[in-house]
């Protein structure tokens, strides 16, 4: 594409934040391109387009959700949860299938063989995940009694457009990753996830203080995100990071967190090596790297990290 001038000119028609190949090619897919497919069917697709393509570009937005990024984030919820009850709010939820870290049985594998956690062997989906370094690996996974999100434009896992666009946004040689997130629509539509339309600024105060009446005195409220701080402006992230901070009304707030590369993530691409990070913000310490979209599979974890 970048050496194609008339394919370039078509982009550029599009809004700046539009500009983004997942968003392209899953709309030029969602019209019927096939996948994979030599770059002339894409073209023919793009430059042939009667209006449909350019519309389900601006009205639908890439809102991946990566349930495998919960084989990164459980260890850091049970951390927090220290034994107490938890009500999980996501913020940037998508869907809501991050929301459902106790459904899943873990197999993570270190050098000294693998630690599992979660429903016994047969039962329920799996996460499989690579680990290095000493990252503290949870036997119980926590009680998630309460859980809810945020979006901008919550996906509903109910809804066959909604899971066929999430599906869709998969890249078309990711079969493994387009699998585990049927397993993890299923999952959410068992019992679907209670996400709210709105922006995280706006929402995060209401939404903690349900999740802090559900889960009384004796739980704990865990707050999370991944791959959306990435989306924010870079004065929208120091005020994220302000606002968790307040959050806490003075007592450490833990946050499970996961960071992509900077924005805007679409040009920095998919960098090898470009390693969302997890971070524990009570300590405010990396506890480890982790891959941002859970690939390879099985999911790469490297030694924990000291950092902001
Ligand atoms: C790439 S998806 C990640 C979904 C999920 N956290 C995961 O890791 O699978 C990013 C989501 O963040 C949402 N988002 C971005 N900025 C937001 C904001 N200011 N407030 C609420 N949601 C936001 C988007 O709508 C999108 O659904």
């Amino acid at each position: 594409m970048v050496d194609d001038p008339e394919v370039q000119a078509w982009l550029e028609t599009l809004p700046d934040a539009k500009q983004q190949p997942n968003l392209v090619f899953a709309a030029a897919r969602w019209h019927g391109l096939a996948a994979p497919a030599p770059y002339e069917a894409l073209r023919s697709v793009l430059l042939g387009d009667d209006g449909a393509v350019r519309g389900t570009i601006l009205t639908r937005a890439t809102q991946t959700n990566e349930a495998g990024r919960l084989a990164t984030l459980t260890p850091v919820f049970a951390l927090a949860a220290a034994g107490r009850p938890v009500a999980l709010l996501e913020v940037g939820a998508s869907a809501g299938l991050c929301l459902y870290p106790d459904r899943w049985r873990y197999r993570w594998h270190t050098a000294e063989g693998v630690r599992a956690a979660g429903p016994p062997d047969g039962v329920g989906p799996v996460l499989e995940c690579a680990v290095t370094g000493p990252v503290p690996l949870p036997e119980e996974l926590p009680t998630v009694v309460w859980r809810g999100g945020i979006d901008l434009n919550p996906l509903d896992v109910t809804a066959e457009d909604d899971r066929r666009w999430l599906l869709t946004l998969v890249w078309p040689e990711h079969d493994d990753r387009r699998e585990q997130l049927a397993r993890a629509i299923d999952v959410a539509r068992s019992d679907p996830p209670d996400v709210r339309r709105g922006d995280l600024f706006e929402l995060l105060p209401a939404r903690l203080e349900e999740a802090r009446a559900a889960v009384g005195s004796d739980g704990v409220v865990v707050v999370f995100h991944s791959a959306v701080v990435a989306y924010l402006e870079e004065a929208d992230r120091a005020r994220f990071d302000r606002t968790m901070r307040g959050a806490g009304r003075g007592r450490p707030l833990p946050l499970g967190e996961q960071r992509g590369p900077p924005r805007p993530p679409h040009r920095d691409g998919d960098r090898p090596g470009a390693a969302g990070r997890a971070v524990r913000a009570r300590a405010r310490r990396s506890l480890r790297r982790a891959h941002p979209r859970a690939r390879p599979v099985p999911h790469l974890v490297v030694t924990p990290t000291t950092g902001p």
